[in-house]
């Protein structure tokens, strides 16, 4: 996953840099570079591979000067190589850009650059920033001015950090959204800048985080912070602490916290060197699958525990409807006791954020036992569940710290829409306008994410409304019916609230009995094709007197008078909307698990990798 590091001061920036981008190996990436402002003028260094090789290219070819930028990337807009490295320059060499996030409307920026004759020479959405920053810049505007008329046309959320030779005094940076944050630290006569903050522990304490949609002109003495709009904000840098493991919390109270925002960039890094954007296709290539396979496979059983197993739900409808081949999906507890029907030509696909659960392993041995191939998705790289399957899918999301499954929650759900359409395409059964529309819809989602995560205030005003309850259901349908799963296995989970997640459908056949005052109801409630049937629902539970929170489009205008509260979503092609869905729901469970006061990260009874049956 991409990490950003900056320096501006009296000392020579290239090892600092270095320094701070070896500090976010942890984050993983697939190539590394830099960029100093020497006396030669900018020079940039950029590599393949781990940061030491870039770290020897630099011992090879020294770079001095007091200005610079330095950049870990995970490939998404072309493969890992020198050129699609960052930093990138601008046409005439003068400005320099890194970048996190996705650009959503590069295809056309860059149609319009090269109309007007821009060359480009490298494959990513991040040049398109370089050449347009040059371009406002020609035209007499400042960096700062011409960053932030760039920043204006860019779509999506994304992180920029900018140096130039014309204007060596500064380092402009900006946060568009939640694909990542800024945080600057504070030293003494100098400034650093960094995606994340053990970047430059070793040098300040005293840091400050961008919000999104805020640039920051960072110089040598200090920092002043706008908005996109150009109205000042007063920044209040605080202490970091020292404890690397609190550290690594960031601007965050819990874990849990940040891996919700975390979202945003892990989807962006799922996405990333997984999908070709201008041909429309999905490589997924340590899955080792070839038509000849796709086309023999009969059914995948999906097996897996909890969280996981509710990404599998989802996984079997975008299977079926999209690749059209049949998907069974069982509770890895079970699935050794119950003899299931597998075969050769049988697919176990295991998803598991640690890749250590036992009975997810057992599923798999089982599976094995009985000739399947075996697939896993799977977040803990080396963990046994990727080491024993014939094909995998890594989730790119980073270390989950906090019990309760967020990010490793969202990322399977990408992973398993990739699948799909990788395997609609090999089967054969995906005409190519279908396929190129599904995998466009990819570039949306982490900024749809990011967009939910913006309206944190809603998912906090609701918790305080609900922090007290003792019992409250969880209703969806379709595509969302396992959003509900997860929205009350998370709440229940870290606040001990019972909540149980249903098929709406399956009200009147029962629970509807339980509904009462002190009893809420959260409805998603999405303009999806299930969209009517939901609402209905929605009015039978209001009827009943039970408080409803639903979960609902931007600007529908049926929800709002029959409900209590709306926990809005953005409009979201709804293959991929349990991504955006779940969204305000962890987040909610978040909010009345810390205002209940109790230890969200590691709830009572609850260990991250369960290891015994
Ligand atoms: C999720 O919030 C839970 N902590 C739990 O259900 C978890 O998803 C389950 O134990 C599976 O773990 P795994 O992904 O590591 O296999």
């Amino acid at each position: 996953m991409c990490g950003i590091v900056g320096y501006i001061g009296p000392r020579n920036a290239t090892p600092i840099i270095l320094d701070g981008l070896k500090r976010l190996e942890y984050r993983g990436y697939d190539s590394a570079g830099i960029a100093v402002l020497t006396a030669r003028g900018v020079e940039l260094r950029r590599e393949v591979g781990k940061l030491h090789r870039l770290q020897t290219l630099v011992e090879n070819e020294p770079l001095e000067g007091n200005l610079g930028i330095g950049h870990t990337r995970w490939a998404t807009h072309g493969a890992p190589s020198r050129r699609n490295a960052h930093p990138h320059l601008s046409e005439n060499g003068k400005v320099v850009v890194v970048h996190n996030g996705i650009v959503e409307n590069f295809l056309v920026l860059r149609d319009e650059l090269a109309a007007e004759g821009a060359q480009f020479r490298s494959e990513t959405d991040s040049e398109v920033i370089a050449h347009l920053i040059e371009r406002f810049l020609s035209r007499d505007t400042g960096l700062v001015e011409a960053v932030r008329q760039t920043l204006r046309l860019l779509k999506g959320s994304n992180a920029v950090v900018v140096m130039s030779a014309l204007e060596p005094d500064k380092i402009v940076t900006a946060r568009l959204g939640n694909a990542g944050g800024i945080v600057l630290g504070f030293g003494e006569g100098e400034m650093l800048v960094a995606s994340d903050l053990p970047a430059i522990l070793e040098h300040t304490r005293r840091v400050a985080f961008l919000e999104p949609r805020q640039m920051a002109v960072v110089q040598r003495d200090g920092v002043e912070v706008f908005t996109l709009e150009g109205e000042k904000v007063a920044l209040k840098p605080t202490v970091a602490p020292w404890d690397p493991v609190a550290a690594e919390k960031g601007e965050y109270r819990h874990f849990m916290q940040k891996e919700i925002h975390e979202q945003v960039r892990g989807l962006a890094d799922t996405i990333a060197g997984r999908v070709d954007f201008e041909t429309g296709r999905v490589y997924l290539d340590t899955l080792n699958l070839t038509a000849e396979t796709a086309q023999r496979i009969r059914k995948i059983f999906i097996t897996a525990c909890g969280t996981a197993y509710h990404a599998g739900l989802v996984g079997k409808i975008l299977i079926e409807r999209i690749a059209r081949v049949p998907v069974e999906v069982m509770v890895a507890s079970e699935f050794r006791y119950a003899d299931p029907l597998v075969g050769p030509d049988d697919v176990v696909l295991a998803i598991s954020q640690s890749g250590e659960t036992a009975d997810t392993l057992a599923a798999m041995e089982e599976g094995r036992s009985k000739g399947a191939m075996l697939w896993s998705i799977v977040n803990a790289i080396g963990s046994q569940a990727m080491r024993i399957a014939d094909g995998y899918i890594s989730m790119q999301v980073g270390p989950e710290i906090g019990v309760a499954s967020t990010k490793a929650y969202t990322a399977p759900l990408v992973d398993l829409y990739m699948l799909a359409v990788l395997l609609g395409d090999l089967c054969g059964v995906l005409p190519e306008g279908e396929r190129r529309r599904l995998v466009n819809d990819l570039r949306l989602v982490p900024d749809l994410v990011g967009r939910v995560l913006e309206r944190e205030d809603e998912a906090v005003a609701v918790a305080k409304k609900l922090k007290d309850i003792d019992n409250c259901l969880y209703l969806g349908r379709g595509i969302n019916m396992p959003t509900a799963y997860e929205g009350a296995l998370k709440l229940k989970e870290i606040s001990y609230i019972h909540a149980e997640g249903y098929p709406a459908g399956e009200m009147k056949h029962g629970p509807i009995a339980l509904l009462d005052e002190d009893t809420p109801v959260i409805a998603i409630a999405i303009q999806d094709p299930w969209y009517e049937k939901m609402l209905s629902q929605v009015k039978q539970a209001k009827a009943r007197g039970a408080p409803v929170i639903a979960v609902a489009t931007d600007g529908d205008e049926l929800i709002p008078p029959v409900a209590d509260a709306v926990l809005w979503v953005p409009p979201t092609p709804w293959l991929l909307s349990p991504v955006v869905t779940v969204v305000p729901l962890q987040m909610l469970a978040y909010h009345i698990a810390a205002m209940r006061g109790l230890d969200v990260d590691q709830p009572r009874n609850l260990a991250k990798s369960v290891t015994v049956e």
